[in-house]
């Protein structure tokens, strides 16, 4: 949507990955105390917000309250006291009578419970999908989001819309015109290769994630973004898990929403996701998604266009062995990008290397790079074009002329 709202991919936090129901008011507080102090905010992240099971009854007019133990001081206070460390507040909802915690979803209050968050100052609804019938009884989606589209716009205030359909109706297909992103996958779960069921459906490890997201880059841009999911950043096994998952989502120029307890965060993790210029290649203004350029088994190499002539580039070894990896710019494929037309000449352009999480230049184009990745870990790198290939001459010692 060309609303400006998300003209880059939105950033943030949510309760619902690490937390779950365990959510209070303190929480939320303690929350933006922390990404207002520990650089979060400061390095792009804007939304805090809430998931499932914030809710307690409607009120005798059919209005939704929050909880009243959970959040005793009320949504406007809360959306307050966050505004005023600089940051937004997003709440979450369902399109079916109740969500998927069995709270009171919005069907048949789309317009209410609109204008309920306009009034409490909210700035971002994540509405889910749960209880939405089944089958050719299912409600459909694009009537669905569509309602509440049309509820926050008709409440005034300028609110993201967050789609969470999780892929079944091909939300990629409609969601551009409702909402600024929309999950592309069921639920995330952290783990790095995994499919966890739980009888009627699954959850997913990152890998498993990363691979759904195959196909879909056409359908991202700016102010319309595929969403596969929160981050489970600080969640994962180890902090080289942890680094590849938030490189590769920001490959995909996905959404960059925590999911971790940031209140008391390591310095490890802060680095993470604090990485300025990770985060720039996922909010880069062309807000092109990237993808996989070569894949073998146990390592991928992905590459992102980016503005000025960059390039993203991003080696992935997804296997539980170290990888000896080695590229040679001069002699691999150049990249090329069937969506954009965007391509490289390495055979006639010189780009210097950056690597994006050692924060130091690493050389140019013209030499082929070595290194050694360790396991569930990447290479980040950023090219950017310095000028035309030397021809041999200017490489030439001048002959002594005596
Ligand atoms: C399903 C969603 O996909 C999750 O992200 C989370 O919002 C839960 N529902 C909450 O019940």
């Amino acid at each position: 949507k060309f609303d400006g709202l998300a003209d880059t991919p939105p950033m943030g936090w949510n309760s619902w990955n690490h937390f779950g129901c365990q959510i209070d008011e303190d929480l939320i507080k303690e929350t933006a105390d922390a990404m207002a102090r520990n650089g979060m905010r400061d390095a792009g992240y804007e939304y805090v917000n809430i998931d499932d099971c914030w809710h307690g009854e409607r009120d005798e007019d059919g209005f939704i309250q929050p909880d009243p133990e959970r959040f005793p001081s009320g949504m406007k206070a809360l959306a307050d006291y966050v505004h005023e460390r600089g940051l937004k507040l997003g709440i979450y909802s369902d399109a079916g009578a109740k969500t998927c915690a069995g709270y009171p979803g919005s069907q048949g209050y789309e317009y209410q419970d609109a204008m309920q968050y306009a009034r409490w100052g909210i700035d971002y609804l994540k509405y889910d999908w749960c209880n939405t019938g089944e089958g050719g009884a299912q409600r459909n989606p694009v009537e669905a989001y569509t309602t509440m589209r049309d509820a926050l716009y008709a409440a005034g205030r300028p609110i993201v819309l967050s789609i969470c359909e999780w892929g079944d109706n091909e939300p990629w297909m409609w969601g551009e015109e409702i909402g600024h992103l929309w999950r592309t996958t069921g639920d995330i779960i952290n783990c790095w290769d995994c499919e966890v069921g739980h009888g009627n459906w699954s959850s997913f490890g990152i890998m498993n994630i990363l691979d759904k997201q195959d196909g879909l880059r056409e359908y991202a841009g700016p102010g319309h973004w595929n969403d596969p999911d929160m981050m489970e950043v600080g969640n994962l096994s180890t902090p080289a898990e942890d680094r590849a998952h938030f490189t590769m989502w920001a490959m995909l120029a996905a959404p960059l929403i925590a999911g971790t307890d940031i209140r008391d965060v390591s310095d490890s993790l802060r680095t993470t996701l604090t990485n300025e210029e990770i985060i720039a290649v996922d909010q880069d203004p062309l807000g092109i998604q990237g993808y996989a350029h070569k894949k073998t088994a146990d390592v991928e190499i992905w590459v992102k266009p980016l503005m000025d002539g960059d390039w993203a580039m991003t080696i992935l070894n997804r296997s539980d062995e170290p990888q000896d990896f080695e590229y040679d710019f001069m002699n691999e494929y150049a990249f090329e990008d069937a969506l954009t037309g965007r391509r490289t000449a390495f055979e006639k352009e010189v780009y210097d290397v950056r690597d994006l999480w050692a924060g130091e230049d690493l050389a140019d184009t013209s030499r082929p790079i070595r290194k050694r990745l360790p396991v569930h870990d990447v290479l980040a790198l950023r090219l950017t074009p310095t000028g035309p290939m030397p021809t041999r001459q200017e490489n030439e010692i001048e002959p002594d002329p005596g």
